[in-house]
């Protein structure tokens, strides 16, 4: 079993939107059996609740069902999953501090994995407009793509 954790500050918007991303094209590659995916925020303000409207509404568009309740990073998680990625440098900061020496090379950034995109994150769309999460699903489902490679040819 191949495990992956995305983390976003509130767990309402990047994260989840990242996971239902990441669902999809385990589905579509006939290997959902073989991963846990899960996302968590840093903040636990949004606990419970299920993603931003807006987030949802937009993924729909595409065909993503996101049906994730947000939920706080613990640092149970940093020992029970193999990969660990988060959406910006402030993410991996937050990342990073809750991660034990041993645990700190497990921790990515999600656009270190897009293909044809080039960003050096993915950013918070909460005081966006549509074109903010647009946007967000366009860096995702690149870096998401990129990620599954990279994890399928054992490159990380
Ligand atoms: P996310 O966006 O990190 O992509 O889920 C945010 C949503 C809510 C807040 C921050 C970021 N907030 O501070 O409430």
């Amino acid at each position: 079993m191949i495990s992956i954790l995305f983390v976003c500050l509130g767990n309402i918007c990047r994260s989840p939107m990242a996971e239902g991303i990441f669902l999809k094209i385990l589905e579509r590659e006939h290997v959902l059996n073989r991963f846990e995916v899960d996302s968590a925020g840093l903040l636990d303000y949004h606990e419970g609740e299920l993603a931003d409207s807006r987030m949802r509404f937009h993924a729909s568009k595409r065909g993503y069902n996101l049906i994730h309740r947000s939920r706080p990073v613990v640092k149970a998680d940093l020992d029970k999953f193999d990969w660990i990625i988060g959406m910006d440098d402030q993410n991996i900061r937050g990342l990073k501090q809750l991660a034990s020496t041993a645990q700190l090379s497990k921790i990515h950034k999600m656009t270190d994995f897009c293909i044809e995109i080039n960003a050096d994150l993915v950013p918070d769309p909460y005081y966006d407009g549509d074109q903010g999460f647009e946007n967000v699903i366009n860096l995702l489902e690149d870096a998401c793509e990129g990620l599954y490679k990279a994890i399928i040819a054992g490159k990380l």
